[in-house]
């Protein structure tokens, strides 16, 4: 039996949209998953069919064993949710805010207050729990909404984005609490993210999604293995023989896959050092200029670029043409 296992599950919205498209994973018991996707991937849709908030269009989902079709009351018995957007009573206490979950979750009163008090521990808020929460910070708050989630000590808890929007430091923070929990507990958790980091650093596996489709599933490590171990950069001077030139790198020994972003192109290689002087050679062959040049190891990022052509957040990705000048400037510099 799976912590969570979906077999071509597919979800049309009444606008027409089928935002999960014959999704089909696998969640061993124990293990950390993620769904790693950009906006609008699909991933919240496929939780809130995981968690019997939706029903699936097609397909089906088991979670902790169970059918979220029609076995729904035995699946959310079973486990935790913690929505994107946060469900904290901002006006209330850190504790009055779990003692309130914990009604809506039906726990039994004469357990009530001690699970209350070993997960205000667990979360590190047992010496702000009487206050407001509206007095926390943004990672207390986040604390507070996983402390929710943990109230019924689930088989299986589901963390929709649980660092959207924290900075850096709260979310490597937010991160330990999720180890250990994990390690505590032996909870299987499936987690959507797209952050790449948080997705290496926390899950035993990944699933790649966009538009509702899942790209490939595995391991962090086999899926930045599988790219070669460098990345060369360059960017050059006209586009105009751009595809007879990829098509070239293409065939060289070394190359693993290639991908273009206007005039920069990415080659995923087992040898940089081999690789570099052959594209100066291929492109002065092409008459074709250089403008830049740059070495780098692979990450999850460039795993999602080659599997979607494209960088999991065009705005920030190291594709992007005036980051990659910027970046290029500073190499030179
Ligand atoms: N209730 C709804 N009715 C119609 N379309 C919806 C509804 N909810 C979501 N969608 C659409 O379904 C697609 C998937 O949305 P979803 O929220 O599952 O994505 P996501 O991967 O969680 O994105 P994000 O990273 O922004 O949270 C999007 O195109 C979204 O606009
Ligand atoms: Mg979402």
């Amino acid at each position: 039996m799976y912590a969570v296992e979906t077999d071509k599950l597919s979800k049309v919205y009444h606008s027409g949209l089928k935002a999960v498209d014959e999704v089909s994973i696998k969640l061993e018991n124990g293990e950390i998953f993620g769904f790693l996707g950009p906006n609008g991937a699909g991933k919240s849709t496929t939780i809130m069919i995981l968690t019997t908030l939706l029903k699936p269009t097609s397909g089906k989902a088991f979670v902790a064993g169970f059918d979220v079709a029609t076995q729904a009351k035995s699946v959310r018995q079973n486990i935790g949710y913690v929505q994107q957007d946060s469900t904290i009573d901002e006006y209330l206490t850190g504790r009055e805010n779990l003692e309130l979950q914990a009604r809506l979750n039906h726990i039994p009163k004469d357990i009530r207050t001690k699970r209350i008090d070993e997960i205000l521990g667990i979360i590190e808020l047992s010496d702000r729990q009487n206050e407001a929460a509206v007095t926390y910070s943004g990672g207390m708050r986040k604390r507070l909404d996983i402390g929710g989630g943990l109230l019924n000590m689930p088989k299986v808890l589901f963390l929709d984005e649980p660092t959207l929007g924290l900075d850096i430091q709260t979310r490597y923070k937010i991160w330990e609490y999720i180890k250990k929990i994990h390690d505590e507990f032996e909870m299987s958790i499936f987690l959507t993210t797209h952050y790449m980091e948080e997705a290496d650093k926390l899950c035993n596996n990944i699933s790649i999604i966009d538009n509702g489709k899942i790209k490939i599933t595995d391991s962090p490590k086999a899926l930045k293995n599988a790219l070669g171990n460098e990345i060369v950069i360059f960017e050059i001077n006209s586009e105009i023989k751009l595809e007879q030139l990829v098509s070239e790198i293409k065939k060289l020994a070394t190359v693993k896959d290639v991908s273009t972003n206007g005039s920069i192109i990415t080659v995923f290689t087992t040898s940089g050092d081999q690789l570099i002087p052959q594209i100066f050679q291929q492109a002065s062959s092409l008459e074709i200029k250089i403008e830049s040049i740059s070495l780098t190891k692979p990450t999850l990022d460039d795993v999602f670029l080659s599997h979607t052509g494209r960088a999991l957040r065009e705005d920030e990705g190291k594709y992007d043409k005036k980051k990659m000048r910027e970046r290029m400037r500073r190499i030179r510099a």
